[in-house]
């Protein structure tokens, strides 16, 4: 039995997230962390809500809300819509959570024994209506090169062209639109990143067997020269993790607060820290997951990510790490994702375009979903959601194929048997001929689990699928029972064994059909290690229920609906 640690990437706490987030962090970590528990594997799966930082601050504006209350308020919201879509963290934390604090104030004083900090003076735009430092995109005016007349202090998005505040005419406050600005001196702590290149880099080519997406982005940082660059860890904001240095005062960083990039990442390791409490556990049981010299030397530590994130997870969060010159366990396998698009579009937060978590329970229950999101997963390149592959999908390979083999098989017996597993008969050429198969496809199917290869993964499964509906129709045990009865039998017993089976390898893809099966068919979940063993586990005499219709299929008109009802922006 192995010790396996998993985080998701944890998204922003303003607003809920679309399908293309899902896919791109939380669900396949949650697909990742349900095989490895069915494996027996001791799981630690994390995720947390990202509370830091002015999209935060701005959004609690926005509601009229106290920022902390906006954050609370979220993280409900979000984790309603997580155990929605059955995400099965060990624990669902925040960033702004005390232990988030102590560790990123603890982080920040190691670094700076170990001279990894710098102080660095800078000059930046203060607002004295917003009584507030203005981030370079929250300062607007007129553009020096094109008269464009919103353009943001960073750039100009009619021309493209890149400024500083100091370029715009007639700058002003994004937020209050007050014209009362003036540059003001700031001190600000930089990570002194650059001084690990070499470490890094290093560390990065002994990763023979991360995926080409992974590592391409994180050379392509490294070696670019921006990408290592020290970067500020620090910011005039009032909503943050106040700039400490362990537990004393940091003088000349009074009133400000860490970067919500530094302290994200340290979430993941807090976030262990909140479940312990949280479960009333000792501090060392969610020790041994993070510090080697504390039991986790023998952990394997596998993230989840977009591609957008890979480089902070590949340079920055593994510098503030080994910075710290502590033990702390670094990440063995970082599994990053594309984009998923939205018909013929992107999917867009701040456009409201295209599906959203909630919107998507609202229509349909989570396994409809996770099936689609899971087997189209964009791993080897970007891949689109449209409401027609969607259709195809749910229809073919849930309604069709795995839903209509349970039913046949369930409403036959009940029909001719009874609701218990017929006997009398034995298995033959055509039975041993699918039990071979399927050993074959499992053993794939395992493989693909273990190497995070999603789609194929998917692929193998449907598969599975589909070897009991070819077998149910060459058997046809509605033609046997007219003159063997016994055979029939034989043939639904291992049907309804097919079944069972199924359940077991479909958890992590479709956890609540699984369920359903599992709780009619009366067994338990445990893992097919003896294929042959488990298409003999329901045995004789063994009583079931019929399951309800597994999966409904969406009708053209339905569809058609809601390619009207999301065509727009969300209200
Ligand atoms: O891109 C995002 O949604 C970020 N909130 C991810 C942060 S991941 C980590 F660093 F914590
Ligand atoms: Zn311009």
């Amino acid at each position: 039995m192995a010790r396996i640690l998993i985080t998701s990437a944890i998204p922003y706490i303003n607003g809920i997230k679309h399908l293309g987030n899902l896919v791109g962090s939380q669900l396949p970590a949650d697909l990742y962390a349900r095989y490895m528990r069915a494996r027996g594997h001791e799981v630690m799966f994390l995720c947390a809500t990202d509370e830091h930082g002015t999209p935060a601050e701005l959004a609690a504006a926005k509601t009229g809300e106290p920022v902390a209350d906006y954050c609370a308020r979220m993280h409900g919201v979000q984790a309603d819509l997580a155990r929605g879509f059955r995400l099965s963290f060990d624990h669902f934390g925040r960033s702004s959570s005390p232990q988030n604090h102590r560790l990123t104030q603890y982080f920040a004083g190691r670094l700076a024994e170990n001279g990894y900090i710098e102080e660095v003076a800078e000059k930046q735009v203060y607002s004295n209506a917003d009584k507030r430092f203005l981030p370079d995109r929250y300062i607007e005016g007129t553009c020096p090169n094109c008269g464009y007349d919103k353009a943001r202090g960073d750039q100009c998005e009619n021309c493209t062209k890149q400024l500083d505040p100091t370029d715009l005419i007639e700058p002003r406050s994004a937020i209050s639109g007050s014209t009362d600005l003036e540059v003001r001196e700031t001190k600000h702590l930089y990570l002194r990143q650059s001084l690990m290149k070499e470490e890094l880099a290093a560390w990065i080519d002994s990763k023979t067997d991360w995926p080409i997406l992974t590592t391409s982005i994180a050379r392509k940082w490294l070696n670019d020269g921006d990408g290592l660059q020290d970067r500020g860890i620090t910011r005039d904001l009032d909503w943050g993790i106040p700039v400490k240095r362990g537990e004393d005062d940091w003088p000349g960083m009074e009133g400000k607060v860490f970067y919500v990039w530094f302290d994200a990442p340290i979430e993941y390791i807090a976030a262990a820290a909140e479940w312990a409490e949280a479960q009333g556990r000792p501090e060392a049981d969610w020790r041994r997951w993070w510090r080697t010299d504390e039991g986790a030397a023998d952990v394997r530590y596998v993230q989840f990510m977009g591609k957008d994130n890979v480089p902070f997870h590949t340079l920055s969060f593994p510098a503030t790490i080994m910075g710290s010159r502590d033990p702390w366990k670094l990440v063995d396998y970082i599994k990053s994702f594309n984009y998923l698009n939205y018909d013929g579009g992107q999917f867009s937060t701040s456009q409201g375009r295209g599906v959203f978590m909630d919107q998507a329970l609202a229509i349909l229950p989570s396994d409809y979903w996770r099936w689609w999101l899971l087997s189209h997963a964009p791993e080897s390149s970007d891949s689109e959601f449209t409401w027609e592959n969607f259709q195809a999908s749910v229809n073919k390979d849930l309604a069709d194929v795995l839903g209509n083999f349970v039913s046949r098989v369930t409403k036959f017996c009940r029909a001719k048997f009874g609701e218990v597993v017929p006997e009398g008969g034995s298995p033959g050429d055509r039975e041993t001929e699918l039990t071979d198969d399927l050993y074959i496809r499992l053993r794939a199917y395992q493989a693909h689990m273990e190497a995070i290869e999603i789609r194929k993964a998917a692929g193998e499964l449907r598969a599975i699928w589909v070897a009991g509906n070819e077998y149910l129709q060459a058997a046809a045990p509605w033609t046997a029972i007219k003159t063997d009865p016994e055979t029939a039998a034989m043939q639904i017993r291992f049907s309804l064994n097919l079944i069972r089976l199924y359940a077991v390898l479909s958890a992590p893809f479709i956890p609540d059909a699984s369920a359903a099966l599992l709780k009619a068919l009366d067994s338990g979940d445990d893992w097919p290690d003896d294929l042959p063993a488990a298409l003999n586990r329901l045995a004789p005499g063994h009583a079931f229920a019929t399951p309800d219709i597994l999966f409904r299929k969406i009708a053209d008109e339905e569809r058609e609906g809601w390619q009207a009802q999301f065509a727009g922006a969300r209200r």
